[in-house]
């Protein structure tokens, strides 16, 4: 108990000057279905919020300076709503850095981090869960980086018209890309030249290893955990870590039960061990923090809600961790990523924005216009979207 008193104090100590940057946080949906983003309702005031596993309190006692909130909207918005719900998703976290200034600082960028930390500032960015959120649009892809997104995981738990997603490793849906099609090879273009991070929470196996190979920049696991640990395929195999440690990139451990154990419970110890696992196999510099609150209905003993980070860090430290190694897991591997991402983009500055629109063919739902696939061809502007879709298709398949 001593030594556990004492590894405690040091994850405090370490923990004032570097704070953790966590990858994925659910509050902003939590916000969404208990209030409807109404953040102005008294019983939605972050400072006692309860029933949730984020609040301020919660977050300063957590020590957590850095934080990627989630826009996520859920699969079944994909070809309907899903880029408004973003939208309102990025709004919502904009107003919690409006209306609680004190705590959160809504940033961009690598430098803004650190700024935020000598603040003492929770810095504040925002992450697009699943690539449906563009409704296969460069166009908004690139408004999303203007509002200040600053990483897409490419899929959510749905395979959206151009990447395939982790349901294709369980065979509970099919194989369409076998990675990326060309319009999803396009959208890691742009994000690149955007200054964009990739993240690969949610993908397939095969999506991991095309985007592994093709991005210019170190890409991120937002929420993932060790597939060697727990079979499930939400998880990054160990072959996938090897080429993670290669290209620099960085894997946030998730600590969702379900991807820590594989059953309904968990402990922290068995958190510790899928960072120990990731450090075995791809080095202390691809190891971080992707807890995964507010968006999971099972958590660890003792790492319940964001309060918790210390525990963790802790038990590095009892796991004879340096400080320079927790350090790294921290904030310092996540802001290297992003330095990169940074350096990636100042390095493309030259190449114009993609404007390949994906093939009309290749989109899906009902309820489309077909504006500027047309072509000027009056015979078909006017005519159904079904229509325009079947001599498209009938096109392709005579040329
Ligand atoms: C949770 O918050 C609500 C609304 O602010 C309050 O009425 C309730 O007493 C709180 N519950 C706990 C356990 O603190
Ligand atoms: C939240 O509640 C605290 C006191 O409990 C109050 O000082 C603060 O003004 C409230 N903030 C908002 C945005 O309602
Ligand atoms: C940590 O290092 C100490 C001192 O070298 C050693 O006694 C202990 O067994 C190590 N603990 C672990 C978990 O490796
Ligand atoms: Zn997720």
């Amino acid at each position: 108990p001593c030594a556990g008193q004492h590894h405690r104090e040091e994850a405090e100590r370490i923990m004032t000057t570097t704070p953790v940057i966590d990858g994925h946080n659910d509050l902003p949906w939590q916000l969404l279905k208990k209030f409807n983003n109404q953040l102005g309702l008294p019983e939605a005031n972050l400072t006692t919020l309860n029933g949730t596993h984020t609040n301020i309190p919660k977050l300063r006692r957590g020590h957590v300076g850095g934080q990627f909130w989630s826009a996520y909207v859920p699969c079944d918005t994909q070809n309907k709503d899903a880029v408004k719900r973003t939208l309102e998703q990025i709004d919502v976290v904009h107003r919690m850095c409006e209306l609680y200034p004190e705590t959160f600082s809504c940033v961009v960028d690598s430098n803004g981090i650190q700024q935020a930390f000598q603040n003492k500032k929770v810095a504040s960015l925002i992450g697009v869960e699943g690539g449906h959120s563009i409704d296969s649009s460069l166009g908004v892809l690139r408004t999303f980086y203007r509002l200040g997104v600053r990483y897409m995981t490419l899929t959510h738990s749905c395979n959206t018209p151009w990447a395939d997603n982790w349901l294709v490793d369980t065979e509970d849906e099919q194989p369409q890309h076998y990675g990326l099609s060309s319009f999803g090879k396009t959208v890691l273009v742009e994000m690149n030249r955007l200054g964009m991070i990739v993240d690969l929470a949610h993908v397939s196996v095969d999506t991991m290893k095309v985007v592994l190979k093709l991005s210019k920049a170190p890409v991120i696991f937002s929420h993932s955990s060790a597939y060697s640990l727990c079979q499930h395929r939400r998880n990054v195999p160990d072959e996938v870590l090897s080429i993670v440690a290669s290209t620099g990139s960085l894997v946030m451990v998730n600590f969702y039960n379900d991807y820590v154990t594989c059953g309904d419970t968990a402990m922290l110890a068995n958190v510790a061990d899928h960072m120990d696992h990731v450090k075995k196999v791809a080095g202390a510099q691809s190891v971080g923090f992707g807890g995964d609150y507010d968006g999971v209905t099972r958590l660890p003993t003792n790492l319940e809600d964001v309060s918790t980070y210390p525990a963790l860090v802790a038990e590095l430290l009892a796991r004879n961790w340096t400080e320079a190694e927790v350090k790294m897991a921290l904030a310092e591997n996540l802001l290297r990523v992003f330095r990169k991402v940074e350096e990636v983009k100042n390095s493309m500055q030259g190449m114009a924005a993609q404007e390949t629109p994906i093939a009309f063919e290749e989109l899906e739902g009902s309820c489309r216009t077909s504006y500027g696939y047309t072509n000027g061809a009056s015979t078909i502007q006017h005519l159904p979207v079904a229509l325009a879709l079947a001599l498209a298709l009938l096109r392709s398949l005579l040329s």
